[in-house]
């Protein structure tokens, strides 16, 4: 297994740049995800690192080696996608193999490898069947164990669930992590689906338009994304921003007002008067009754638009009155409401984000 180092890569398709000055180093054995929203580069990517693309500029290395002139079928890499791929003329043992039979391994071996990896992905028993009398998930897993059977120096995975339903996705992203951590070889995962990058990734790297937005550990893209996107994109619902300004002690939305706390107005004390966004995740935002309501504590009024009973709680969103800005919040199961109510909420102080509303990126939080 290898590291895989992307130095400045590039690729320019006429006048439009699909990636632009990509740089990251995905050490041996981690397994990365590359998430954005859709046409943002992620494929071109991985399929710049498979060989399967080439690229305007830039080096790219696997292990210590420089293999931009390298054709794909040197590089020692697999790659499943979106759609199955499989041989429809081959029965699953067969499929499994076929990485095997062309590296002219010993037949003993391949029976072995191909045992083992039945073994782990639960499909021992289809084994004898041909691909169409598989279900989709079932396709999926093979195409996985063909891929893991090989033992690629590198694992590229372009959207591998997306055809899957809900239920068998969640199914196979755990699995998928169980095989990664018994495996061990070196992934990369391509994924719009943020859910996915915050369950599988030792590291997240966030793109949008070619570009890299930030690259860390779930936990800190959460806690401190680098900027507006990556704020709303990662968490579900997203993190509720909206445009407020400060205005001496204050920030100021739909003429109310929310009291900052001392250091949020030591660091905005020359900004008085400029307009911010300002986010909240749902989960910091709490319903309060008007007998709560205490002075130096933030509160807004909220006019009820939609309720979401989730069973474990309730998503609700809410208006500013007269206003089409909406906030997302969660309710306790046991919450009773009416859609067009007012609601009071408060807003956890420590916990607010502020970013430049030109350049998007995170001054505070
Ligand atoms: N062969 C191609 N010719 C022209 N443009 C392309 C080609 N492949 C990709 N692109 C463009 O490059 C950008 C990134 O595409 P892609 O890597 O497929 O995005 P993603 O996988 O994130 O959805 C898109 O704007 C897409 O239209
Ligand atoms: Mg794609």
């Amino acid at each position: 297994m290898a590291k895989v180092n992307l130095q400045g890569i590039t690729r320019k398709f006429g006048n439009v740049t699909a990636i632009d000055n990509i740089t990251f180093e995905v050490p041996d054995h981690e397994f990365w995800v590359l998430v954005g929203p859709s046409g943002c580069g992620k494929s071109t990517i991985l399929r710049a690192i498979a060989g399967l693309e080439s690229i305007t500029s830039g080096e790219l290395y696997i292990g210590d080696r420089l293999v931009n002139d390298l054709p794909a079928r040197q590089r020692d890499i697999a790659m499943v996608f979106q759609n199955y791929a499989l041989y429809p003329h081959m029965s699953v043992a067969e499929n499994l193999a076929f990485g095997l039979r062309m590296r002219q391994e010993k037949p003993a071996n391949i029976t072995r490898k191909v045992q083992e990896v039945a073994h782990s992905l639960n499909i021992e028993h289809l084994l004898k069947r041909k691909p169409k009398q598989l279900s989709g998930g079932q396709q999926q897993r093979v195409a996985l164990g063909r891929a893991i059977a090989r033992q690629p120096q590198v694992f590229l995975l372009d959207e591998p669930l997306s055809n899957l339903d809900a239920q068998l996705r969640e199914d196979t992203r755990a699995e998928l992590k169980q095989l990664h951590d018994r495996f061990r070889i070196t992934t990369i995962y391509v994924t719009h689906d943020q859910v996915e990058a915050m369950t599988l990734a030792d590291r997240i790297v966030v793109l949008e338009d070619g570009v890299i937005q930030q690259i860390a550990s779930p936990q800190e893209i959460y806690a401190h994304p680098a900027n507006r996107m990556v704020a709303s994109f990662l968490g579900s619902p997203p993190m509720n921003i909206f445009p407020v300004t400060y205005n001496d002690k204050n920030f100021v939305i739909n003429q109310q007002l929310i009291a900052v706390t001392d250091s949020i107005q030591r660091q905005l004390q020359p900004n008085r008067g400029e307009s911010f966004d300002l986010g909240i995740r749902p989960e910091n935002i709490t319903i309060i009754s008007p007998t709560e309501i205490a002075e130096n504590i933030a509160t807004l009024t909220l006019e009820i638009d939609l309720i979401e009973p989730l069973g474990k709680e309730i998503l609700i969103r809410g208006n500013f009155p007269n206003s089409h800005i909406s906030i997302n919040l969660f309710a306790p199961a046991n919450w009773q409401g009416n859609k067009g109510d007012r609601l009071t909420i408060k807003l956890d102080l420590t916990q607010l984000f502020i970013f430049d509303s030109n350049s998007n990126k995170t001054l505070m939080g």
